[in-house]
């Protein structure tokens, strides 16, 4: 029988938690956001971010700028956040518009501040097998759902399928560091249903309907990161997930798998923050 991975039930459970310290410290965490243009989905996400972090007693601001705002002007805002000592936790969310430079941007924000894992210093950290100051958030959600249910990647075979800086690649560095075997899959592999076959966990990062019933083995666990809309308008992940579904020991759905334990990560990595920066200032 298959087991779904309810990504929900363990963020209410680890923002419970959070709430509890945040709500006994004198000092409260601050979250600044910064959202260029306007991207539909992106005012979503941040709105979700914004409410989901005052429900949790962090001081939570969205700074909003119009397309065509210069380079400067951000560069100018983030210095200024990065020397505020009641913001612990910066983000700037992606995508940005093109006239902007993306690698000049997310790299002015100090790293000690950078909730994403996004500057240059801190994901060159997680990828020399050193300590960033936090984790990327989606794969950090992935790895505290896959815990919750007590499956562990040593010596797995994990095909990430996708290769993007937000999701793919540091899934793939993540549980490499979990010692797996990790296979990353993209649009040049050749003959994915050969290697998505020999996965023990598949973790499924693409953004459209790409894994069938006859990809997989039977008994494997499956993570769909995937968000895409089918043709009636209903959210839907990277996985056939009735047919699928049959033939998993455990797998995440769409909606209310990974998507919910992305924003709880976001929440706890603001607070990771917000303490190491408190016990620097003493
Ligand atoms: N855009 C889509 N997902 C994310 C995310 O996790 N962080 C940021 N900064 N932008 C995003």
């Amino acid at each position: 029988m298959t087991v779904i991975l309810d990504g929900k039930t363990l963020r209410n459970k680890l923002l419970d938690e959070l709430k509890v310290k945040i709500d006994k410290s004198n000092i409260k965490p601050g979250l600044s956001v910064i959202l260029v243009g306007d991207d539909p989905a992106s005012k979503i996400y941040v709105d979700n971010k914004k409410k989901t972090a005052e429900k949790l007693g962090i001081r939570s601001e969205v700074i909003t700028y119009c397309a065509n705002v210069e380079e400067g002007v951000i560069l100018d805002k983030i210095q200024e956040l990065n020397k505020d000592d009641t913001v612990h936790a910066i983000l700037v969310q992606l995508p940005l518009p093109k006239h902007i430079d993306k690698e000049k941007i997310i790299n002015a924000i100090s790293p000690e501040k950078d909730v994403d894992c996004f500057t240059t210093e801190n994901y060159g950290k997680l990828a020399a097998g050193l300590e960033p100051a936090v984790y990327p958030c989606t794969p950090k959600g992935i790895l505290l759902l896959l815990d919750e249910y007590g499956i562990d990647l040593d010596g797995k075979h994990v095909v990430v399928v996708g290769r993007s800086n937000l999701v793919g690649k540091p899934m793939s560095l993540m549980a490499l560091r979990r010692n797996a075997t990790v296979t990353t899959c993209h649009s040049h592999t050749k003959n994915l249903a050969s290697i998505t076959k020999t996965a023990d966990v598949l973790i499924s990062a693409v953004g459209e309907v790409l894994i069938e019933e006859d990809m997989i083995n039977e008994n494997i666990v499956v993570v769909d990161v995937g968000i895409s809309r089918d043709k009636n308008g209903k959210i839907r992940g990277d996985v056939d997930f009735e047919t699928v579904c049959g033939k998993t020991s455990y797998i995440s759905p769409v909606p209310g798998g990974v998507g919910p334990m992305t924003i709880a990560s976001l929440m706890l990595n603001t607070y990771e923050l917000f303490e190491k920066l408190l016990k620097r200032s003493r």
